[in-house]
């Protein structure tokens, strides 16, 4: 993972917060090549839930909600993970997770004084993870949820208005206005990707566990106990995609949650193996019943129930739930893409992303960049790939062999080179398309070049 998180720094994929600060734990800044892979990463996974659907909606709801919505979700009361404080360092821990480490599982639901009872027995086996000391203050639930002040002109926040613990809760709050205003019949499902907020209280391995994230949610909508067979058809589609995008499908599985949060009868997590980390959640698959159209028909009096023309009955609509953080998605493609090889007797670091995801997909680069006739010929396949691909780099900075390792630690998939055979003779108009997975080299006639690397 160290290996990673360097690359990842060192080729612009992905810069601590506020660097020039210091960094602030839990955040994180996508870089150039960061910001590309991540957006492919959506538009895939918008293409899969809702252009590849009959039966999907998109929807991107507002950052702010009332704030009864998060009193109707319950992440005022019971949104909270235990923590205790080092008496010695003062380092926070996360009481669940630090019992977890010595096989000791904390249910969700438990009290404070269960979790202190638990903690207590268990003292001799923890220690503080920063200064190693035995040593703790009292076990106290602490709530996840980000206060602001906007729209409070209380001066002490007595009004706030919450940043979203989740994203979900806006689909939720626009399942009437979708249903109103399309085709939509249940069973049918809303996507969204928006941004959620968690007061972490130890935010950790690189982008897996931050304070500022992004879910990428889909919300079907059913028919009362009619889960079943949609759980599990979700489940196996959600895994197939995965494997679909290049994911090797030795490093993900699927594991059953055995403490429920607040708002499932099921739940499922597809776990990616993490470099260093080991198997650990990556996406959250929930059954959550009629839990959240009952809730918001209770607390906003406005009656979420639906009229299913088929049946000719009312209802409170079902949901089955996917829920995956981008940044942890992100973090498993791009661990999953980081390969070692040997080139030459030489160690070579590589991003073997498919062209879909790849930041930059093509680099062309003049093989000298002191010969106007090769970069003047070299500038306009540029500029033809640029109009085809989009994302297509112009390369000629240092040797040719610097800049193919360049392009292999972003994950170019090709690099088209512009040399003196493209000039004249035989070879004129052809060019040198270098392979980054077999860093095998192919002479194509540019004419041919867009078909060729399309295909
Ligand atoms: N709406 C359901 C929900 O929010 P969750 O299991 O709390 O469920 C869903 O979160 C997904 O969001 C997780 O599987 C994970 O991918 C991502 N996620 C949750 N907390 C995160 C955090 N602090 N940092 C990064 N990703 C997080």
């Amino acid at each position: 993972m160290d290996d990673i998180i360097s690359l990842a720094k060192r080729r612009g994929f992905v810069y601590p917060g506020s660097e020039i600060y210091g960094g602030q734990a839990g955040m994180y800044d996508y870089g150039p090549y960061g910001v590309e892979l991540l957006n492919n990463l959506k538009a895939a996974w918008w293409k899969t839930h809702v252009y590849d659907r009959d039966d999907f909606y998109g929807l991107d709801s507002a950052i702010f909600k009332d704030p009864r919505v998060w009193d109707a979700s319950g992440h005022t009361s019971g949104f909270s993970d235990p923590l205790a404080e080092c008496k010695k360092c003062n380092m926070r821990i996360r009481v669940d997770k630090e019992l977890e480490k010595i096989g000791v599982t904390a249910d969700e639901k438990m009290s404070e004084a269960d979790l202190q009872r638990l903690f207590d027995e268990n003292k001799d086996k923890l220690q503080c993870p920063k200064c190693g000391e035995k040593d703790f203050g009292p076990v106290r639930m602490f709530n996840l949820l980000v206060k602001t002040n906007m729209g409070d002109f209380t001066g002490e926040m007595a009004e706030p208005v919450y940043l979203p613990g989740e994203a979900c809760q806006g689909i939720y709050l626009n399942f009437k206005n979708v249903v109103d205003t399309t085709p939509a019949k249940i069973p049918f499902g809303i996507a969204q990707i928006g941004k959620a907020f968690r007061n972490e209280i130890s935010p950790r391995n690189f982008l897996f566990r931050t304070r500022e994230l992004e879910q990428a949610d889909t919300q079907y909508f059913i028919r009362p106990n009619e889960n079943k067979d949609e759980y599990e058809r979700i489940k196996q589609r959600r895994m197939d995609w995965y494997v679909a995008m290049g994911i090797r499908p030795e490093n993900l599985r699927l594991k059953q949650h055995e403490n429920l949060v607040f708002y499932a009868a099921d739940a499922w997590d597809i776990e990616y193996n993490f470099p260093s980390y080991g198997f650990d959640e990556l996406e959250g698959i929930h059954d959550r019943t009629d839990y959240d159209l009952t809730q918001h028909t209770k607390f906003s009096g406005t009656d979420l129930s639906y009229f299913d023309p088929q049946t000719n009955e009312k209802y409170i609509p079902w949901i089955l739930e996917t829920s995956v953080g981008m940044g942890r998605m992100f973090l498993a493609f791009l661990s999953d893409a980081y390969t070692e090889d040997e080139v030459n007797g030489e160690k070579r670091v590589y991003l073997r992303l498919p062209m879909e995801l790849a930041p930059v997909k093509v680099a062309v680069s003049p093989l000298l960049k002191n010969k106007p006739e090769l970069v003047a010929k070299a500038r306009e396949v540029y500029t033809m790939l640029k109009k085809e691909f989009g994302a297509v780099a112009w390369d000629d900075n240092g040797n040719i062999g610097k800049r193919y390792r360049r392009q292999d630690e972003i994950g170019t998939p090709y690099c088209v080179v512009i040399d003196f055979d493209t000039l004249e003779g035989d070879t004129k108009d052809t060019v040198t398309v270098r392979n980054r997975d077999t860093t095998e080299q192919t002479r194509v006639r540019i004419e041919e070049l867009p078909g060729v690397l399309a295909r």
